[in-house]
């Protein structure tokens, strides 16, 4: 086993050298770097005994038809991109550690008696587009063509950009699965927190995922003189996105079970001796419960709205991404609880996400379950996320027994 926890991990060290320059993987969607990993990923998934095909919404699918009477397709998979100057092990797990599985089952000739599928998910971190889950919500029936007009940080649209990458949006509607068609859909994904190392666990099962929602929020104030203009006199746009970051950590910090951000902010003209004129910037709620999560919202939004006013301030803000809380399935938590047990000899720890994933749209189409994987203090979205062989191992070995479980 501990061979292929080596395995997994060498080839996720092969798949981090696709990204941009910089610390840490960079690797957006619709981009020379997913197509370079997705390269990569056509070669395991070929060595795993899979067909492999792109799809028009930039997902890499991987599929064995397998033998037997069952045709329900049982569906794993996560996401290539990352975010910037983040980790290597946050999504690309979730593909790399079922392709090694059923490389394995492949070269002893173990045909499994249902179909398979391992899909390489195009865009689940918005971190081009600011919405996510592209790639899953195509799969699921859950696209929204509204967000083919979003533009990166280059004004390059989404749609131009797959087009660019040989994706055809028009496609995106015929490539919605039918329910009847797909058994289950599992992720393997590391933990992105503490509860497993606190635990001193290497691996853990999914019960719910939180709900997020992202804003946009442009202030506009004026420019001017930074040493003659009154302090009374002044539109400062940052003084005013200042105050809504305040204003978010505090309805946060005092709300049980309701974590936000503020994670991108731009200001302009952003001149050291100019009364900054405009601040654009994100806003960021999760909440296992979609009723604080909201609540929360409205408080925060109404603040706003009376800082831009004390301040002198145009707001215009846009709700760009909503997904509710999903719970797993209670079955898939018991079978994957079930074959955690075979695997380690462990009684399984369940644990909550706080991060989102591709499951949130799949939910939509299928039952889902997630196996969260052991990371070492916590850390993600960082250069320094890791991820132990050993664990890997582990969760290879509950992987595979899951699929013989299905048999
Ligand atoms: O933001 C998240 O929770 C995930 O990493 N996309
Ligand atoms: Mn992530
Ligand atoms: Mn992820």
């Amino acid at each position: 086993m501990d061979a292929l926890g080596r395995e997994i991990l060498q080839r996720l060290d092969r798949a981090a050298s696709c990204s941009e320059p910089g610390p840490g993987v960079t690797r957006f969607s619709f981009t020379r770097e997913h197509r370079a990993v997705g390269s990569l990923i056509e070669e395991w998934m070929r060595r795993a005994g899979l067909t492999t095909r792109w799809d028009d919404a930039g997902n890499l699918v991987g599929r064995a038809e397998g033998g037997g009477t069952d045709r329900r397709t049982l569906i794993f998979g996560s996401h290539q991109d990352s975010v910037r100057n983040g980790g290597r092990y946050d999504g690309m797990l979730g593909i790399v550690l079922p392709l090694v599985c059923l490389e394995t089952l492949h070269a002893e000739g173990l045909v499994l008696p249902y179909p398979v599928e391992v899909i390489a998910f195009s865009d689940e971190e918005g971190g081009r587009f600011t919405t996510s889950l592209l790639g899953s919500k195509a799969v699921a029936g859950g696209f929204d063509p509204a967000v083919l007009a979003m533009q990166d940080a280059h004004g390059v649209s989404l749609e131009q950009a797959m087009r660019e990458f040989g994706a055809d949006p028009g496609g995106i509607p015929a490539l919605a699965r039918g329910p009847e068609d797909v058994r289950a859909f599992v992720e393997v994904h590391i933990e992105q927190g503490p509860v497993l190392e606190n635990a001193g666990q290497a691996v853990g099962v999914v019960t719910a995922l939180t709900g997020i929602e992202r804003h946009r929020l442009t202030l506009t104030g004026k420019a001017s003189h930074a040493g003659t203009t009154p302090m009374e006199s002044r539109r400062d746009a940052l003084v005013g996105a200042a105050g809504i970051v305040l204003e978010l950590d505090r309805v946060c910090r005092e709300t049980p079970d309701c974590v936000g951000v503020v994670g991108e902010l731009d200001i302009a003209p952003n001149v050291v001796n100019v009364i900054p004129a405009q601040a654009r910037m994100t806003l960021e709620l999760r909440s296992p419960d979609d009723a604080i999560r909201v609540d929360a919202r409205e408080r925060i939004l109404a603040q706003a709205r009376r800082i831009a006013e004390m301040h002198g301030l145009g707001l215009d803000s846009a709700l760009v991404y909503e997904q509710s809380a999903v719970s797993c399935a209670p079955w898939l938590i018991g079978e994957l609880g079930e074959a955690v047990v075979a695997a380690t000899g462990e009684q399984p720890r369940e644990l909550f996400s706080g991060a989102g994933h591709d499951g949130l749209a799949m939910a939509r189409l299928t039952d889902i379950g997630m196996v969260f994987v052991r990371t070492p203090d916590g850390l993600s979205h960082h250069p320094d996320e890791a991820l132990a062989a050993e664990d890997a191992a582990v969760a290879a070995a509950v992987v595979l027994r899951l699929l013989q479980r299905f048999g």
